[in-house]
């Protein structure tokens, strides 16, 4: 065993099984690991681990000894200014008309090649062939691979690791390309900023299966243990997706896993996918963080990355509010009764102000015909003062 392997054996088992491990140890099993476990435990801080050859080899979790709050330790990234994923507080997103539909390109065009998928400990990944890219960004992206992020098929949060307004959704999709055009692959765009773009797709369940995602859950049990790989066959990925690619959250961020560069131009589209429930369960309970040979199999779950400070940032809507907006059926029964209020309360206006120019005018004409009748009247006392009486002319 090469002693870097061996040293990431060591951390991770150290994760996972924490002071259990101790308790073997003495008991004199697996000797040889554990007995250099304990001497990792012994050791007050895990500091020299960052001192050990390359930070990839470092195990970490999302939860535990090595978990998210730890990350930052070993991995500086993670603890920097414009990491994901965050809450978009959509009230405070900037709406931005400049952004356009991004363009999945060759999404469709998957061909004949098999897919393969792998469990990494942390998520399901399939990778993608290099002829898909994304289009609609300042620059041309080549995609790599996608994979997914989900709960623990508890109720009460969800999986995503971005929220909307406070709230997760049940799982989340992350579909990863580089930028093709800046920097000639995947390792050497992803530590450059503007060198990632990731298509972010919130996943909520309904009733309906959706065909598109059984491309990927019905071959998970192939790879329930970390590091198991299977071929699948090649599925339209755009399938995936959601309908509406053009209204979305644009913002500067991060990988959501170690080592957290602060690489990823993300897009979140607003409109959700939605999957079975039995969909998600599926999701939730195939996949094991735990390698085959080890004893304790560790159910892969709530892997997904708390928000993070949005800091300086602002986020960007490819839509503004208004229009961006969906009305529920509640909001759109008060606007048709509203609208029709409003029309029978205008018609009743109408009506009493016709009835009282008419009545007016009614009154008008009376008016005139009496001051007429006066006139006349008056005109005819008058002439009688004019002229004398004949009787009384001497
Ligand atoms: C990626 O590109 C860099 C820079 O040209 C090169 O040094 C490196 O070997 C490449 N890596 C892979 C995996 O192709
Ligand atoms: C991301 O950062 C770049 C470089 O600083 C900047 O030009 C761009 O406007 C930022 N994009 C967003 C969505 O904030």
């Amino acid at each position: 065993m090469r002693p870097s392997s061996l040293k990431g054996l060591l951390w991770s088992h150290a994760c996972r099984t924490g002071f259990s491990m101790l308790n073997r140890a003495v008991a004199g099993r697996r000797v040889n690991m554990d007995s250099l476990g304990l001497f990792v435990l012994l050791i007050p801080t895990f500091s020299h681990w960052t001192a050990a050859s390359s930070a990839d080899e470092i195990s970490w979790s999302y939860s535990g000894i090595a978990g998210q709050s730890e990350w930052s330790e070993y991995f500086p990234d993670c603890g920097g200014s414009s990491q994901s994923p965050v809450d978009v507080i959509t009230t405070q997103t900037k709406y931005d008309p400049s952004l356009v539909p991004v363009t999945p390109l060759g999404y469709s065009q998957h061909g004949n090649q098999p897919f393969s998928m792998h469990n990494n400990g942390h998520t399901v990944i399939v990778e993608l062939p290099e002829w898909m890219g994304l289009g609609g960004l300042p620059w041309f992206f080549t995609a790599v691979q996608l994979h997914l992020h989900w709960g623990n098929g508890a109720p009460g949060r969800g999986g995503s690791e971005h929220t909307i307004n406070g709230r997760s959704s049940d799982a989340e999709l992350h579909v990863v390309h580089y930028n093709a055009e800046l920097y000639p692959n995947m390792s050497a765009a992803m530590t450059q900023r503007d060198g990632l773009a990731v298509l972010g797709i919130l996943i909520e369940t309904g009733d309906e299966t959706n065909p598109g995602f059984n491309n990927i859950l019905n071959y998970m049990s192939r790879i329930r243990h970390a590091n198991q790989r299977a071929f699948i066959p090649a599925f339209d990925v755009q399938s995936l997706l959601p309908k509406d690619l053009g209204r979305y959250y644009r913002y500067n961020g991060s990988l959501t896993t170690p080592p957290c560069y602060q690489s990823v131009i993300w897009t979140m589209f607003h409109e959700r996918v939605q999957i079975s429930k039995a969909q998600l369960l599926k999701m939730e309970m195939m996949l094991y963080s735990s390698k085959i040979q080890e004893a304790d199999r560790m159910l892969l779950q709530d892997n997904f990355r708390i928000t993070q400070p949005l800091n300086h940032r602002v986020i960007f809507a490819s839509f503004s509010a208004e229009s961006g907006r969906e009305l529920s059926s509640g909001e759109v029964t008060a606007i048709v009764i509203g609208v029709m209020c409003g029309c029978v309360g205008v018609a009743v206006i109408i009506r009493f102000i016709v009835k009282t120019i008419r009545t007016k005018e009614t009154e008008k004409s009376q008016e005139k015909k009496t001051d007429l009748a006066l006139t006349i009247t008056s005109k005819a006392e008058r002439k009688e003062e004019l002229s004398p009486s004949p009787q009384t002319e001497p």
